[in-house]
């Protein structure tokens, strides 16, 4: 059965303090024993955010394809893993919008994870003019045909994706449960066609935008939806702690 996940996604806030506020403070909630829980703070902080946490996973936002060398401004999984973080986010929205992450890089980037032993969350999801033209459904097939599906079925198993419209992503507007239920359960099958029953099974995939302790009762209903990544409303702990206990 897929882990039920939800993951906070810090982007480019806080600083070493308010981080450091904010995991203790999530630290200190009770949670759920079958939620896998996950921050990802901006990598600078990361390792002071590992070792303010308890029970909690911490992750990086982005890293490099590469091993190490002259990569300026780049951070290698190595690097990510000796200072305590055990997951990164491959192919957020605003990677591909902002730094041109394409299908092809994003894939050698899972690619070096497989590589390295690292978890990976992938993030696939359509912008709005897709959705307008109704091709929602082929746009994130490409994304993971391209990315992700290369894996081996054992590779495969266990990953977790993320579905993100672009659309939703901050803007206060979430897809309806109907809206994301139909993404996920598509995503779901083009495994079952690709792989099997069994590793379909196995994948967590979480919805992303606009993700709040509102609405995510009704998200996290879903059957194909095994929990979220959420942004804005995981930098307060009122707020992302709810989220953890909306299953
Ligand atoms: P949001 O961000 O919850 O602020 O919409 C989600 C994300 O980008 O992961």
């Amino acid at each position: 059965m897929a882990k039920k996940i939800v993951a906070g996604n810090w982007k480019m806030n806080l600083n070493a303090d308010s981080a450091l506020t904010l995991i203790k403070g999530i630290s200190e909630v009770s949670l759920p024993s079958d939620v896998r829980v996950i921050v990802f703070p901006s990598s600078v902080f990361i390792g002071q955010v590992v070792e303010a946490s308890s029970g909690i996973e911490v992750g990086c936002q982005n890293f490099s394809n590469e091993d190490k060398g002259a990569f300026t401004g780049e951070i290698s999984i190595n690097q990510i893993k000796s200072i305590g973080a055990n997951v990164g986010l491959i192919g957020h929205s605003e990677r591909r919008a902002y730094y041109k992450e394409d299908n092809a890089l994003l894939k050698t980037k899972v690619d070096q994870a497989i590589k390295e032993n690292f978890d990976f969350i992938f993030c696939c999801g359509e912008p709005l003019f897709i959705r307008e033209e109704g091709k929602e459904f082929s746009f994130v097939r490409e994304q993971l045909n391209e990315s992700l599906f290369h894996l081996t079925s054992d590779q495969m198993k266990n990953r977790v994706i993320a579905y993100e419209p672009v659309w939703a992503i901050g803007t206060g507007k979430t897809a309806s449960s109907i809206q994301a239920e139909d993404m996920h359960l598509s995503i779901r099958s083009w495994i079952t066609e690709k792989y099997s029953a069994e590793i379909a099974s196995s994948v967590s995939i979480l919805y992303g935008g606009s993700c709040k302790p509102s609405n995510a009762k009704e998200l996290f209903a879903c059957p194909n939806v095994d929990g979220g990544l959420i942004g804005g409303a995981a930098l307060d702990v009122d707020d992302f702690s709810q989220l953890i206990k909306s299953f």
